[in-house]
Parts: C-alpha cells; structure tokens; sequence
C-alpha cells in the first residue's frame, strides 16, 4: 500500500439536507473540530451534494444549503491549514471510484443496508410495491459512501451509530477490492467513536433531529433561537420543588461552563429553580457560545467569492489525493 501521508486522516461528510441545528453542532461539528485542533492530524470533511441528490432536493435549494454548510462547516473552528473542507461533487475521481466499486459490491450487501431495508419495510407497511420510490442512488447509497472514504485513503472515520454500518460496508468493499485484485490497493478505515457521544435531545425529549421536528437551529438569529427554548416541553412541577434532570440540563451540559451545570443541578435537586429561568439561563449560555461563529458565519455568507475560494483550494487538495487512489485502483484492475 502506498501511503502517501503520515499524518492521520480523518474524514467525514454532512449531507446538505436541512439547516444546522444544534444536535449536529454538538454530536458532529464540535468533536470534529477538537480532533482538527491537533495538527497531527489531516482532516477532510465535506457536503455530500451528490447524496443529497437522490432525495430530488430543488437545484436552487441544494446550491443554498450547500454553500450554508460549508461556510458553517469553516465558521465552527475547520478554518485551519490541516482541514480541507470541499464539495463531494467537485472531486470527479470520487464518483469514479465509486463506478469502480459497483462490479465488486455483491448485491446481496446492499439488499442488507439498513436505509434500504427501512425503505422496502415502510413500502410493505402500507402495501405498496417493495420498491416504491426507492431509486438506484438510495440503494447504492453505501457504494458511494465507500468511495468518499476510501477514495481519500481515510485511516478514520468519526461516525454515530446510525452510520456504523456504513463504515462497515466501507471496510467490506475494501477487503473484497484486495481479494479480486492483487493486495491492498485500498485504505481500511477504522470507525472512531467519539468519547461520551454527544446526542442532544431536542424540544420533546427525543433525539434532536430534523426528521423528528425537534430541533434548535445553529445559526439563527437571537430572537428564533430564544422563542424556540422557549419551547421546549417540561411538566409543570412548579420552581420550589425538586425536579429530575431534564431536557433542559442535558443541553446546558453541553453548553454551559462547570461551575454553572452543577449550580442548576444542586437547585433541580433541592427545588429552586423553575423552568422559565432555567430557559434564559440555556438560552443566554447558547447565545454566548453561538454568537462568535454566527458572526463568521454572516461574514461568510456575505463574501461568497472568498467562501468559493476557500472551497476550491479544499477541492485541489482533495482531488489530488483522490486522484492517486483512483489510479492505484485503475492500475489494480488493469485499466
Ligand atoms: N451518510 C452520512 C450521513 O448521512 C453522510 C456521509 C456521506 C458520510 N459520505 C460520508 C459520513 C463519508 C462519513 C463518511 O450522515
């Protein structure tokens, strides 16, 4: 195996399907951005765009969420030289890896993907064909997944649970890869579980996600951000009683500094404190947080030539990467 960088390198992507909240924020962003904090490490992330496309997203809407992404993705702490933030579909060798792959993904792998299963399990539930509305891109969907990380030779792979079979496809089809050619022409990545993963719980105490309607936006203004805490459902044990750590706790422990997480929850304990407080206090302790990369953020969003800038240098990095892999492959299999 060529190894053509010393450093670790780490990978990951974010599809460009909604707008930020804080849950990605918290579970994806931020830890990425401790690990980028080590310059020992080379780190690729970027917008799945062609992901995105199989949900048929409208062309001006994708282009949007694209560019929102990325200039959050550089305003929350990966502006750094060992960071190469990039659009999927702007590093052509990755769609052809993925061309690559097909002929050595058996079908059988792919029947087992959990999004696909999802799919055909949601359509005979309401007894429709197995394969209603599920198009090719969905169901390779781990073929492509593969090439974004093999393709940049990966060595891990920062990823949650719902993505854990992904990886695990990823490391299948590199090993299959070096059984049908000769030795180890592929990168296998390892998953790396982020320490005490930081899953918040959005406004009804489920897991913030968009697909639950329960999340808090990232870089909103003040005033969005306030009225939805605001939201955030509790019971109605009234302000001297005790209370039982709640939705509210859980996200100013991952904001809040120490001494102000075990100030609320010695008062939750005892009673003292109501919810209307402890909403301003989380609102205030999120505020003070966001505001700083809300401001690079609505920096870069107004200078889109500089964002396409910076974009361009992180697609050259990884296009030239990229390209050494695909030629190694092509070489492998004699084309
Ligand atoms: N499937 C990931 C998600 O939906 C996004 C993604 C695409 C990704 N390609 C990747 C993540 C490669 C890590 C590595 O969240």
């Amino acid at each position: 195996m060529t190894i053509t960088d010393r450093r670790i390198v780490t990978l990951t992507g974010i599809q460009p399907t909604g707008e930020l909240h804080l849950g990605n924020y918290a579970g994806a962003i931020r830890p990425l951005a401790r690990l980028a904090a080590d310059e020992g490490r080379e780190v690729y992330v970027f917008v799945a765009d062609l992901h995105a496309l199989n949900g048929h997203p409208d062309p001006a809407v994708l282009a949007d969420r694209t560019q929102r992404i990325a200039a959050a993705l550089l305003a929350c702490g990966l502006d750094r030289p060992n960071v190469h933030v990039y659009r999927q579909s702007r590093v052509p060798a990755i769609a052809r890896l993925a061309a690559l792959l097909n002929p050595v993904t058996s079908k059988g792998l792919l029947n087992r993907a959990h999004a696909y299963k999802a799919a055909v399990a949601a359509n005979a539930e309401a007894g429709r064909d197995p394969d209603h509305g599920i198009n090719i891109g969905l169901y390779s969907y781990p073929v492509l997944m593969a090439a974004d990380i093999l393709g940049l030779d990966a060595d891990e792979v920062p990823v949650g649970a719902d993505q854990a079979q992904h990886l695990e496809i990823a490391v299948d089809l590199a090993q299959q890869f070096a059984r049908t050619y000769r030795g180890e022409v592929l990168r296998e990545p390892r998953a790396l579980i982020p320490e005490a993963i930081a899953t918040l719980p959005g406004l009804d105490g489920r897991k913030m996600s968009k697909s639950y309607g329960n999340t808090i936006p990232l870089m909103a203004d003040p005033d969005v951000i306030k009225a939805t805490i605001r939201r955030i459902v509790t019971d109605s044990t009234p302000p001297e009683h005790p209370k039982a750590p709640d939705t509210l706790v859980a996200l100013l422990r991952a904001f809040a500094d120490a001494s102000t997480i075990r100030d609320v929850e010695t008062r939750y304990r005892e009673g003292g404190i109501g919810y209307g407080e402890t909403k301003a206090l989380l609102t205030a302790v999120i505020e003070q947080h966001v505001s700083p990369l809300r401001a690079r953020y609505q920096q870069l969003r107004a200078e889109p030539a500089a964002l396409h800038e910076r974009l361009r240098q992180g697609e050259r990095h990884a296009a030239r990467r990229a390209d050494e892999v695909l030629a190694r492959a092509m070489t492998a299999m004699g084309l």
